[in-house]
């Protein structure tokens, strides 16, 4: 019998595919760094019955249309805001994502920037580096302090929950703010569920980890920024959509906050000559919340077990309900 065909939108390692390849017909865009055209995109989804593909291809109604044979989905992210999960639902395809997996991973990045925005590691880095160091003084490149502080984490989810872990173990106050109260989560980490106003207002640290939808979308505006303390810091591991980048670029000019981490970005890859790059006070990364070789490898089998059990008849294993 005929295998399915399995297309992956990115060069991913050969030895984690091998296993797979006596269920499906594996074939895969050849660059590792550059996403696949869309045209090619396209004439692959017309013949495949999986895809795995990566948070930055555009999964449209155009997408859906042309894959006929199309059965699953596969994203290689916890986040889906890249697929369109009502077209993907009126083709009847299934789609998954890779929770759990990355959880930790993410949260230690959400961690290391947080750590990195307040105490100016990557500034600092620049200056020795820049061979500006002759002298140590009493503050140079003296940040803020991380221990003892109040931490406010938006988005009480499996990552904001480690974070919420981390945060303890630096003797931190742990606010919170999500949808719904997270009672459990609350006795398990001894966070204290209050209103985003509150959290704004009280939280040294501010932390999205908040799914981006209609409702988060721009959550943070100038009139969020505006609540926070001026010696706040505040870090985005979420997706860039949940931030209004003129309204922190005008809050970080007025000096309404302190130092920013930014892990995502409105537009990705970020336009090079975009006014946040230029920032002492910001840190930024190209998106690398859970790119460490091992979870990245664990989100990978995530995807396949998933696409291998849904042309088994099982069932996704983790399916996102549309
Ligand atoms: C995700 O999985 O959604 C993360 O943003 C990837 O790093």
């Amino acid at each position: 019998m005929k295998k399915p065909k399995l297309y992956i939108t990115r060069r991913v390692p050969e030895e984690v595919i091998a296993p797979y390849r006596e269920y499906f017909t594996v074939d895969m865009w050849h660059k590792e760094e550059e996403p696949v055209p869309r045209e090619i995109l396209l004439r692959e989804v017309s013949d495949s019955q999986a895809i795995i593909c990566m948070l930055s291809d555009k999964m449209d109604k155009e997408v859906f249309g042309t894959g006929k044979t199309l059965q699953v989905v596969a994203n290689l992210a916890v986040g889906y805001d890249n697929i369109d999960l009502k077209e993907a639902a009126k083709a009847r395809v299934v789609v998954t994502n890779t929770p759990g997996v990355l959880t930790e991973s993410t949260a230690d990045l959400g961690f290391a920037l947080l750590l990195a925005s307040a105490r100016r590691i990557v500034e600092a880095n620049q200056y020795i580096k820049a061979d500006k160091w002759k002298n140590w003084s009493p503050y140079l490149l003296a940040g803020n302090d991380v221990h003892g502080k109040t931490i406010g984490i938006v988005g009480m989810g499996r990552i904001g929950e480690a974070i919420a872990r981390r945060a303890k173990g630096f003797g931190m106050d742990i606010l919170y703010h999500n949808r719904s109260r997270k009672e459990e989560a609350e006795k398990r980490i001894g966070a204290t569920y209050v209103s985003f106003t509150k959290l704004l207002e009280k939280a040294d640290f501010v932390i999205s980890v908040v799914p981006a939808t209609e409702e988060t979308k721009h959550m943070f505006n100038l009139e969020a920024f505006r609540k926070m303390k001026q010696t706040a810091v505040f870090v985005n591991i979420s997706r860039g959509s949940v931030v209004d980048e003129s309204a922190l670029l005008e809050a970080i000019e007025a000096k309404e906050v302190a130092a920013v981490g930014l892990d995502v970005f409105a537009e990705e890859p970020i336009n090079s000559e975009h006014p946040l790059l230029n920032k002492t006070n910001v840190v930024c990364l190209p998106h690398i919340g859970s790119a460490s070789v091992e979870t990245r490898t664990k989100m990978l089998q995530l995807c396949l077990d998933n696409v291998k059990s849904v042309h088994q008849g099982k069932g996704a294993i983790t399916e996102v309900k549309q």
